[in-house]
């Protein structure tokens, strides 16, 4: 299978009709958490067993994967996770898709791709315009959580998060992890092999002031 698809190429252009959370949840009032490029959607399966006072939704560009997980959901009895397959950058600067954003408690950005060459910054999912459109639109309070394995796209995502004047960074120290979207620190496949490895992890959370 492969592993990248180009986000810039036209097949990104459109997306699936965005239904409304009352549609995608069977209760649209929970907490609601974003997961970008959620690949076959483990991690928030995982999370919305478990915790079932949030709802989970995810956005993965690889079609076949989503493919996977919505088969997955609909033989499950979960009624608090949705999955999106799209280009996220394209999805949330959809007008179309302000609600989803306006009722953010927080987003994850898990191990994204690094697009190592500088040719290929633009296909990254942290730009500096999408994180501004994220920024006006999330409410006060709400957090963005990102984690890599690559400290190179780390120092890129975190100055491009601290440049942008609605986000302040948090402690992670500080951080009461028990109220937010993943209170049992529960990991992500990739997170996963990457401590198997012992593959150094670096990690921020922002929050919308
Ligand atoms: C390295 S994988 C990490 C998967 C998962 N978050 C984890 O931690 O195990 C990055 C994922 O982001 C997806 N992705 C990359 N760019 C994206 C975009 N613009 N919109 C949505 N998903 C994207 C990729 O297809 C891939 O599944």
């Amino acid at each position: 299978m492969r592993q990248h698809v180009n986000p810039l190429s036209n097949n990104f252009d459109k997306f699936e009709k965005i239904i409304s959370l009352k549609e995608m949840f069977n209760d649209s009032e929970l907490n609601l958490h974003l997961d970008i490029g959620c690949a076959t959607g483990e991690f928030l399966f995982n999370l919305a067993l478990v915790n079932t006072n949030w709802n989970y939704l995810g956005i993965e560009i690889r079609e076949r994967l989503v493919k996977t997980a919505k088969v997955k959901l609909r033989e499950s009895k979960i009624e608090n996770l949705y999955f999106v397959f799209g280009n996220a950058n394209k999805i949330l600067s959809d007008v179309q898709s302000q609600f989803i954003l306006n009722n953010l408690k927080s987003i994850s950005f898990n191990f994204p791709d690094p697009w190592f060459k500088k040719r290929h910054y633009k296909r990254r999912v942290i730009q500096s315009d999408f994180i501004n459109t994220l920024s006006i639109s999330i409410k006060k309070g709400a957090f963005i959580f990102i984690k890599t394995d690559v400290e190179e796209l780390f120092k890129y995502m975190d100055f491009t998060l601290s440049s942008n004047l609605n986000l302040k960074k948090i402690d992670k120290n500080d951080f009461n992890y028990s109220t937010s979207f993943n209170p049992n620190r529960i990991q992500t496949n990739r997170e996963k092999y990457v401590i198997n490895n012992e593959f150094d992890i670096f990690e921020m959370i922002y929050m919308k002031i």
